[in-house]
């Protein structure tokens, strides 16, 4: 019998950076802000319940079999044989719906961290990862795990195989940054999925791999040079530019400013540029922000190194 070690676990799950740029489905890395909070607290009454939903604007469901956190959390319970525990859960959601930002993974990697920490953590954090994923996936459909891999595990991960989960992390190079700017539109990763095309030619798959491929030796070996001459995407990127208002003309605003490449977040709205250095990532973020203030867009700028440490505790409250 494991023991509570705690009363009361409030954990924060990061924003993450999915695709970027080459790695569709397979590359993800995580940022320091913003991020989801997810509070779970032991309680009498047997079950998981959610009892309070803040930032969402009243859309997200407090049923827990239908609310990615709780689909999560209830997953992690099953396995472990635990489903009549007393939990009871918050969501506190910081980030917007169909963001570009991994918005529905971090709720989910909250969820499954948060309650795993409350009950005595028998499993690590890689361990986590299905339970995350059966989160995720009940909320776009799809099953990658750019997105969830990691918020959960920090710092920027490769996905061999999103079947098996087979995952691995890279540490960022110390002077990598993300400029990340949101421009206040929603798209649906469903849709943006919807309109890539179910196969693609020869050539674009040869380019494509030949980019991922430096990319990953460009982070391995600390190479901003081999980094920025591999960040682009002719697969994705080409079809879903056009859900994005002046989606060119930020990326030539970004380069101009010092980016080392420039691409969309995930499914977007979001977009991204990797740089060397804080003052070039601030640069590009004000650039990129002008284009879509331009329009006229209401939009955010997060600057941020890449997140090493993926999702974690911020508060924690002892049994009485
Ligand atoms: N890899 C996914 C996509 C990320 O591009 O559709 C969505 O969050």
């Amino acid at each position: 019998m494991l023991k509570d070690a705690v009363q009361e676990v409030r954990v924060f799950a990061p924003a993450t950076v999915a695709n970027v740029a080459c790695g569709y489905d397979v590359l993800g890395f995580a940022i320091d802000a913003p991020g989801d909070e997810v509070v779970v607290r032991h309680s009498p009454k047997p079950g998981l319940r959610i009892t309070a939903i803040t930032g969402d604007g009243g859309k997200l469901p407090k049923d827990p079999e239908k609310n990615t956190a709780g689909v999560a959390a209830l997953d992690l319970l099953r396995h472990l044989g635990m489903t009549d525990r007393g939990i009871e859960m918050e969501i506190h959601k910081k980030m917007p719906f169909g963001s570009g930002l991994g918005s529905s993974a971090a709720s989910a990697v909250a969820g499954a961290y948060a309650v795993n920490r409350l009950i005595g953590e028998p499993l690590t954090k890689k361990q986590l990862l299905p339970f995350a994923m059966a989160g995720e996936a009940s909320a776009d459909g799809a099953w990658h795990a750019d997105n969830v891999a990691p918020c959960l595990l920090g710092g920027i991960v490769f996905i061999r195989s999103n079947d098996e989960l087979d995952v691995a992390q890279l540490q960022p190079p110390a002077n990598l940054w993300a400029a990340v700017v949101h421009p206040d539109i929603e798209i649906l990763t469903k849709v943006a999925r919807e309109i890539l095309p179910a196969e693609i030619p020869l050539v674009n798959a040869t380019q494509q791999i030949g980019n991922l491929g430096g990319l990953l030796c460009g982070i391995i070996q600390e190479d901003y040079g081999l980094i920025s001459r591999s960040i682009h995407d002719v697969i994705a990127e080409p079809r879903r530019q056009k859900l994005i208002p002046e989606f060119y003309k930020a990326k030539r605003a970004a380069m101009a400013a010092g980016a080392l490449g420039f691409s969309i977040s995930g499914a977007g709205p979001s977009v991204f540029a990797l740089c060397e250095g804080e003052e070039t990532a601030r640069k590009v973020g004000e650039a990129v922000s002008k284009v879509f203030s331009s329009v006229p867009l209401g939009n955010q700028i997060h600057v941020s190194r890449i997140n090493p440490h993926g999702v974690h505790v911020i508060d924690e409250k002892s049994p009485a």
